[in-house]
Parts: C-alpha cells; sequence; structure tokens
C-alpha cells in the first residue's frame, strides 16, 4: 500500500521519466496527488508521457537534458522547479545498458557517466533547495546488478555499485538534515531496457508493479527498497560466496543485450 497521505502536492523531478521505471513512477505519483516533472533526452517520448498524466487528470511538465551533463541538469530542474515548486522528491531513474566485453573505454565512461553521473548531477541539482527548506526525499535506482558482478556488464554493475556506494553515504550526511536518500535495487523489471529472452527467462517484474514499491518505500522513507524477494535473495546468497565459487557461478548466467538506442 503507498502511504496515500504523502504524494498530495508534492514536487516530483523524475530523471528518465519519459520510459520504463521512471514513466511508471511520475505516473503514480501524479496518480497519488504529487505535480510531476519529467526529465529525459528525446522531447518527443517527454511530451508524450506528460501529455498522457494529464489527460489523466495530473500535472506534468518536462524538460529536455542529459542527466550526463552537471550544468544543463542545473538548469532544467530550476526550469522545472519555477513552474512545479521546489522539489520535494527526486528519483534518479535516467539509466542505459551497453555491454562491456569486449570492453571499449569510451561505452563504459558512457555507462558510467549516465547511470552514476547522471544520479550525481541530480543530486547536486536539488539537495542545496532540500536542504535549506529542511526536508526533502532522494531516491537513486541502482539494481542488484550492483551487487554482484554479471558477465559482459563490468560497467554496468560498476556504475551501480557506485550508485549504490554514494547514496549510502550520502544517507548518512543528509538525513540530519531533514533528507532521506533511498536506494533501489530491483531484479528485472519489464521495461524497453530489457530483451524478449529475459522476459521469457521469468522472474520479471512489471513496470507498475516496481513503481508501487518504490512509491510505497519512498513515502515510508526506507533507506532501501529489493525486489522481487528471489533475486534479491540470490544476490545476497552470491555476494556471501567464497570469490573463486561465486566466479564459477556467476560465469555461465546468460549476457544481458544492450538497451536501445535513442534516434
Ligand atoms: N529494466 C530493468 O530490468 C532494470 C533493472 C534494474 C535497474 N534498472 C535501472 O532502472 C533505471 C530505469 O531503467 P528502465 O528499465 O526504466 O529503462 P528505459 O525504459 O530504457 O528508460 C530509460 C530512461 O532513461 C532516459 N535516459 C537514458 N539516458 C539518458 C541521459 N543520458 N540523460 C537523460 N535521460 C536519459 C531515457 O530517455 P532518453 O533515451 O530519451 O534520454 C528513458 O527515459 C535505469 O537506471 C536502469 O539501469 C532497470
Amino acid at each position: 500500500m503507498i502511504p496515500q497521505s504523502f504524494w498530495p502536492g508534492k514536487s516530483v523531478v523524475v530523471t528518465g521519466g519519459s520510459s520504463g521505471i521512471g514513466l511508471a513512477v511520475a505516473r503514480g505519483a501524479a496518480a497519488a496527488g504529487a505535480r510531476v516533472g519529467l526529465l529525459a533526452r528525446t522531447e518527443t517520448p517527454l511530451e508524450a508521457a506528460s501529455a498522457a498524466i494529464r489527460a489523466a487528470g495530473g500535472v506534468a511538465e518536462w524538460a529536455a537534458c542529459d542527466v550526463g551533463d552537471a550544468p544543463r541538469v542545473a538548469d532544467a530542474v530550476a526550469d522545472l522547479e519555477r513552474r512545479l515548486g521546489g522539489v520535494d522528491v527526486a528519483v534518479a531513474s535516467a539509466g542505459i545498458h551497453r555491454t562491456s566485453w569486449p570492453l571499449d573505454a569510451r561505452t563504459a565512461a558512457e555507462v558510467i557517466g549516465i547511470n552514476f553521473g547522471g544520479c550525481m548531477n541530480l543530486a547536486a541539482a536539488v539537495l542545496p533547495g532540500m536542504l535549506s527548506r529542511g526536508r526533502g526525499r532522494f531516491c537513486g535506482i541502482a539494481s542488484i546488478a550492483g551487487v554482484v558482478g554479471l558477465p559482459g556488464n563490468a560497467a554496468y554493475c560498476a556504475s551501480k555499485a557506485a550508485v549504490i556506494a554514494f547514496l549510502e553515504s550520502l544517507r548518512l550526511d543528509a538525513a540530519p538534515a531533514g533528507v532521506l536518500v533511498t536506494t533501489v535495487l530491483p531484479g528485472v523489471v519489464d521495461t524497453p531496457m530489457i530483451t524478449d529472452a529475459e522476459r521469457r527467462a521469468g522472474g520479471v517484474v512489471s513496470a507498475a508493479d516496481a513503481a508501487h514499491a518504490i512509491l510505497s518505500g519512498i513515502a515510508r522513507g526506507r533507506p532501501e527498497i529489493w525486489f522481487p524477494r528471489r533475486t534479491a535473495m540470490l544476490a545476497r546468497l552470491a555476494r556471501s560466496l567464497p570469490p573463486a565459487i561465486r566466479d564459477a557461478v556467476l560465469r555461465g548466467r546468460p549476457r544481458l543485450e544492450e538497451s536501445p538506442r535513442p534516434p
């Protein structure tokens, strides 16, 4: 259950708000009474997502920018704040998946710059306002892939491990100032980022169910949200194995495909 009293009137900014988990979170927050600001690179899906939220009776604005570009993220957040009010809740969901085997340094840097850099840039843009108001919630979508290394995924796993460590540290500094930090560690969620092979493999969570868990966890001020339970349990188990055994178990795991590239 999402605590109903938390969301009405809140100003919520979601990066990656035009697709997948970010879009489902934005829709859910708007349906619960929040004013949402969507942020991503491509204008057409941002426009379509905002129009759909408004058509359902919600309040939605959007701004286009690359989350890897810190000054542009700061400008986009300032623009959304002028239209929606100071950010009460920020959700860093923008992300990409690219294979890391064979390893290409430029592609790896792109993955880390968007997945980790994007989370850090959003935090840097919204935290000053939250700290001055003495309240706020910051949520980053990491991944269970940040807990264990996976074949073909060195850069993606590193980017998510960085998000986990970054938010774990930020939480210590921000909580005494009234800002709660939530780390989300999903398994596989049914979005355009995953392939049909992953869909068929089972254990896939719908984006709507993922959003429900995230919105409920943010409203409750949870430090971490893991789902689904079975994948979370397997990841914790793998982490606890001796490294040589963990490598033998994980080496044969199917590789993930790359997420779609923007036009
Ligand atoms: N799906 C899963 O199984 C799964 C599991 C664990 C964690 N996650 C994480 O959850 C988050 C959301 O993934 P998803 O599955 O919802 O993916 P998705 O459906 O592919 O959506 C990705 C979103 O991020 C935006 N984006 C990508 N690069 C960007 C950039 N440089 N600047 C601004 N926006 C950017 C995309 O819009 P534009 O391309 O137009 O910019 C889109 O709105 C990601 O961080 C992902 O790593 C996903």
